[in-house]
């Protein structure tokens, strides 16, 4: 698909002989504001209806994630299977480009037109007007007097290699000369792959187009479509005219559509700079107060030269309309994709020292700007400011840890950053993937991509795994329900229904064998609402059934399973059937604290804290929530304490059977997305918590005892799991780590628990200057070595290459070949090593040979043999490998490679 940010084109121009120097008319500018309600007055007087922007998110169309062009919301229309009052219309479309990992978003602040946010003018006809009218329009909008008025020998214009029909209206009624005319044909590999033929995505409307080009003058670097120089900004299209005419189907046939369209695309920021006579779309007089309002807030002096800044004006304006239309940040999706964006506002108003919430206030500033031609900002406004204040707020608590993460990996000067540690920042400080990658491009390094993606399964891995289910407890059954009475019973005098071997109904149940009981009443507690089965005994006289697990095998039905430990059981005994009562009260006590602790985080952390998964066993609560970030040690700590106030008020816990219509009228706390019966059991602890629950629980919550968290970690992008545990086990964990403290202390040899601490850190403060001397002595080392591999060097032509396999880490490679190419004026040195199976290389090449050989080539060349990559600077340039394995192989073929250059 083709957008406004990449424009590409044709064949060589004739630049100075038929321009007249251009002279900027500052006296005379037109506002952004202006140009945008002139072109839709333009095409009113067309006859065209303005139509307002659609929404930036599509309507009923699953294959975009955002508006991104004029025609979208025109799409049914193309194809026919809509049908509007009107057969010409304008508008002024704002449309989002960014998401995915592939986007503009990291070059927004960096390039002079690419945005996040931009509007597109259209104009549009509906089997009305084709290609005839459509260049008549647009070229009188742009170049008379009573409208743009812009000198016409800055226009040039591309037209699709076999459309004649539009070339010759380019040369014959609009007068252009031909050299101004460029042919632009299949482009990009395929047939229809151009970047004169537009299509809105793999399939849809499609057709050839113009497009029209304004040459900001000699002074710009740049070259006219189809140059080699075309990227550069001084030729710069600023309208794409569409001639709509088939429809691309799955299996790529061009279906010509009813009837013939035209779909028109001006960027409006681009044309501001235009009539605003600044090449940067940053200069124009929209962006001018959005970024001295982005310098005011970070507290930095206004200046067109900070990308920064320029980051910030931009983001500020798609965040603003996407919370507009509706988006707010979550972690998928379109959600994901605003949350990436704020972030980097926000990291980079941090790299300007502004480390506060600062990214809301530009909001006022923004409507001020827009708010007129888009009301729907001034409505919003204070929902976007509340948005925007809470998701900020939220980074910033874990973007200065995170930062510093990121500066300590990369202060030993490596050229690559792990994918340990990308991953590191994504799960635990909020680090989308982009905004790391937008600082290591700040600094020149590399990611280790592939790395990336390999702690991203793995982690998809575990969350599978803690996903899945206990044993296979499917068992044909098709006799009565089971009678729970474990609400108050702890024993009951039950009768066997059936018993299972292996899976199989069986008679009997002969001792030794393990299997299933089915009972028509039961006080075994089955499996569910994360609180594990009960265990105990099943006795039928002198005979014995272990339970080791409860699980449902239908809906209403309890199996005990485990194993006949003595004597035997037959269908249709008479048992007494008897849980473990010190393992279920340490359940229930788990489960009442999960239900203190739900309320405790959602009070403590926000009302976005959702249960994810919870399992209460005897030993512990595993409670998992959403929460974009970790819990803090002052948070955890706020839990407990109120966790265990609630406790120690010692209030009654009560269990109600009521409608849903009740328990949801007395505001009891339903997971999302469960499947509820009719009649639901609610479960009250006085004013703490109020949960629907089918468990079993505590009396009052003093039999909790103590509540203690003993871990908080990540196991999914966004969702948090934390481990408690009640009662004599926290009793047991207390003990434990005072012991853990005692023997700390005898081990430091310290003398009382105070001087504890200065003792272990003295400790690692001399380790640490240990392992400094250690590794000079080894670069020292090293050095030497790398002396003496200069005498061995190899004469290549002129040069003398080096090429071995050392014992060194990355920091020492750096150096030894800094040395080596700092001593010889010839030097071409590739130095490798490998260290815990991964390969570091370094290449050094001596300034008089860098015109020759570079060194970012060789390291790349030897890098890409041993599973990786790199580059750097011509002089000196470091990569990794995977494939150690390679790596004899692929020093040897350096000799032929050089000597491919050099001679
Ligand atoms: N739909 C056309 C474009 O986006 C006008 O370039």
């Amino acid at each position: 698909m083709k957008h406004f940010s990449s424009f590409q084109t044709g064949i060589p121009y004739c630049s100075n002989a038929c321009l007249k120097p251009f002279k900027p008319n500052t006296e005379n500018t037109m506002k952004t504001s202006e140009l945008r309600q002139k072109f839709l007055k333009f095409f009113k007087s067309k006859g065209h209806q303005i139509v307002r922007s659609s929404s930036l998110v599509p309507h009923d169309d699953p294959t975009l994630l955002f508006t991104n062009a004029g025609m979208n919301q025109f799409k049914d229309v193309f194809l026919g299977f809509d049908k509007r009052p009107y057969s010409r219309a304008t508008t002024a479309q704002k449309c989002v480009r960014a998401g995915g990992k592939h986007n503009d978003l990291e070059n927004v602040g960096y390039t002079a037109r690419h945005h996040t946010f931009f509007e597109m003018m259209g104009n549009f006809s509906f089997g009305d007007y084709f290609k005839h009218d459509a260049i008549h329009f647009a070229w009188e909008f742009l170049t008379s007097p009573e409208w743009l008025n812009l000198p016409k020998e800055k226009l040039l214009a591309t037209v699709y290699a076999e459309d004649d029909e539009a070339y010759n209206i380019w040369q014959s009624e609009i007068g252009l000369p031909s050299e101004k005319i460029i042919r632009i044909g299949d482009n990009k590999g395929e047939r229809y792959a151009s970047d004169n033929f537009w299509q809105m995505g793999d399939t849809g409307p499609c057709g050839p187009c113009t497009e029209i080009f304004y040459d900001h003058g000699e002074h710009i670097w740049g070259g006219p479509p189809g140059s080699p120089e075309e990227d550069g900004d001084r030729f710069i299209e600023i309208w794409n005219c569409v001639f709509m005419q088939f429809n691309r189907d799955e299996q790529g046939t061009m279906n010509p559509l009813p009837k013939p369209s035209v779909d028109t695309g001006m960027g409006l920021e681009r044309m501001a700079a235009v009539m605003q006579h600044v090449n940067s779309n940053y200069e124009i007089d929209l962006f001018g107060n959005l970024l001295k309002a982005a310098a005011r807030e970070t507290g930095t002096e206004f200046s067109m030269e900070v990308p920064s800044l320029k980051v910030i004006a931009d983001h500020i304006r798609a965040c603003s309309f996407l919370i507009a239309d509706g988006v707010l940040p979550s972690n998928e999706g379109r959600g994901y994709v605003l949350r990436r964006i704020i972030r980097r506002a926000v990291r980079h108003g941090y790299k300007l020292g502004q480390k506060g919430a600062f990214f809301h206030k530009l909001v006022p500033d923004l409507v001020a700007e827009m708010g007129e031609a888009y009301p729907e900002l001034k409505e919003k406004q204070e929902a976007i400011i509340e948005a925007l204040r809470h998701e900020e707020t939220r980074f910033a608590q874990t973007l200065e840890t995170g930062m510093a993460l990121l500066e300590n990996a990369l202060s030993d000067g490596r050229k690559m950053l792990d994918g340990e540690i990308i991953f590191k920042l994504y799960d635990t400080y909020g680090f989308p993937y982009d905004l790391t990658a937008d600082i290591c491009r700040e600094r020149g390094i590399d990611m280790d991509e592939a790395g990336f993606e390999r702690e991203m399964e793995a982690q998809r891995q575990r969350a599978r795994a803690a996903q899945s289910f206990k044993a296979d407890t499917q068992l044909a059954y098709d006799g009565q329900d089971t009678e729970f009475k474990g609400y108050t019973e702890r024993k009951t005098e039950a009768k066997i229904l059936a018993l299972y071997k292996d899976s199989e109904p069986v008679n009997e149940l002969n001792e030794g064998e393990t299997g299933a009981v089915v009972l028509d009443n039961t006080p075994f507690y089955a499996e569910s609402g994360g609180q594990v089965g009960d265990v105990g005994y099943i006795f039928a006289g002198e005979n014995r059934f272990e339970v080791h697990d409860t699980q449902k095998i239908k809906a209403a039905v309890f199996g005990q399973f485990g194993v006949v430990s003595s004597g035997r059981l037959k269908v249709g005994d008479s048992v007494t059937a008897e849980i473990d009562n010190d393992i279920r009260d340490a359940n229930m006590r788990n489960h009442s604290a999960t239900h203190l602790m739900h309320r405790a985080l959602r009070d403590v952390l926000g009302s976005h804290v959702e249960q994810k998964g919870s399992l209460v066993t005897a030993e512990v609560t595993r409670f998992d929530i959403s929460h974009p970030q970790p819990v803090t040690a002052e948070e955890i700590a706020e839990v407990e304490r109120r966790v265990n106030a609630a406790i120690l008020a010692n209030v009654a816990v009560d269990a109600d059977i009521m409608s849903m219509e009740d328990a949801q009228k007395a505001g009891a706390m339903m997971l999302f997305g469960e499947k509820y019966g009719e009649e639901v059991r609610v479960l009250k602890m006085g004013d703490f918590s109020t949960e629907l629950c089918g468990g079993t629980h505590v009396k009052r919550t003093g039999d909790i005892g103590l509540f203690k968290i003993i871990s908080e970690g990540g196991i999914a992008a966004g969702i948090r799991r934390i481990e408690a545990i009640t009662g004599l086990n926290a009793l047991k964990w207390a003990q434990n780590q005072e012991r853990l403290v005692k023997n700390i202390i005898t081990e430091v040899k310290a003398q009382t628990e105070r001087d504890v601490l200065g003792k272990i850190q003295a400790n690692a403060a001399q380790t640490k200057a240990l392992e400094k001397d250690l590794a000079k002595a080894k670069a020292e080392l090293a050095v030497h070595a790398g002396a003496k591999l200069l005498d061995n060097a190899k004469n290549v032509g002129e040069a003398k290459l080096v090429v071995a396999q050392i014992e060194a880490d990355a920091a020492a490679l750096r150096e030894i070949v800094t040395d080596l190419t700092g001593k010889s004026e010839k030097a071409i040195v590739l130095l490798a090593a490998v260290n815990d199976g991964k390969v570091s290389l370094c290449a050094g090449v001596s300034k008089p040979l860098t015109a020759k050989v570079k060194a970012g080539d060789l390291v790349k060349f030897v890098a890409e043999q041993v599973g990786g990559k790199g580059g750097g600077r011509p002089d000196l340039a470091q990569a990794g490998g995977t494939n150690a394995t390679k790596l004899p192989d692929a020093l040897k073929t350096i000799n032929d490679w050089i000597n491919n250059l050099i001679n």
